[in-house]
């Protein structure tokens, strides 16, 4: 990566006591990045086995990191089974990794209901149409049921699928890595704790 040594560094003393504050600077700083808030999710199934996908982060508050997606979908199953997950953003331009392990849960169906309100018709269509993660024979089957979806709703508002909605990540650890020169990177973990957040820095 070029030009990093001009990249800010981090300090365990100045950075912000809450790891969301610090979030909030870093999601912020990553505007003009080309899709800032897709994340790298990893669940685990029923075996035992990993796998990751992306998907956009929809929401963060001090509660956690919200993302909508199939709850019958390959990752809901895992989810149904395992709630603890990983997640990874990285904002290559700035030399920025953040990785966040902790538990999901379900947002509120009010919350579900919200946002499913404000997605384009074509997208509510589509999660009508789709069952996430499911083999389907070919495009042309999904674009029948595209169609069925339409006439289904024809003239009316899309609603939220039963089977579609957030989970919200609770955070346990999330690490801030800053790219340095020489390899020398800055890593602050901070671990929840029963009384708030503790920082440490680790080794890079
Ligand atoms: C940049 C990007 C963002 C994505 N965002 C979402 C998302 O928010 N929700 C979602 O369900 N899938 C999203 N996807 C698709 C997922 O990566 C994945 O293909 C899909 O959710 C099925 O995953 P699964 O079979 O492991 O459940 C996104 C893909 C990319 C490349």
């Amino acid at each position: 990566m070029k030009g990093t040594e001009r990249l800010p560094s981090l300090d365990e003393e100045t950075v912000p006591r809450d790891p969301f504050a610090l979030f909030a600077l870093w999601l912020a700083a990553a505007t003009g990045i080309a899709e800032p808030e897709a994340m790298a999710l990893a669940t685990v199934n029923a075996n035992g086995s990993p796998a990751a996908r992306m998907v956009l982060l929809r929401g963060v508050d001090e509660r956690g990191f919200v993302f909508f997606t199939n709850y019958g979908s390959a990752k809901g199953r895992d989810l149904a089974t395992n709630e603890r997950v990983a997640a990874v953003f990285y904002w290559g331009p700035l030399g920025r990794q953040v990785r966040i392990e902790g538990t999901v849960a379900r947002v509120e169906t009010e919350e579900s209901d919200a946002y499913f309100a404000r997605r384009p018709r074509g997208h509510q269509l589509s999660a009508w149409a789709s069952a996430q993660s499911s083999v389907v024979s070919d495009r042309s089957a999904l674009e029948r049921n595209v169609a069925e979806a339409e006439r289904r709703f024809s003239g009316k508002d899309v609603p939220r699928p039963p089977h579609w909605g957030g989970y919200r990540i609770s955070p346990e650890r999330i690490e801030f890595w800053q790219h340095r020169a020489d390899r020398l990177h800055d890593r602050i973990l901070y671990t929840r704790t029963n009384n708030g957040w503790q920082k440490s820095r680790l080794s890079p």
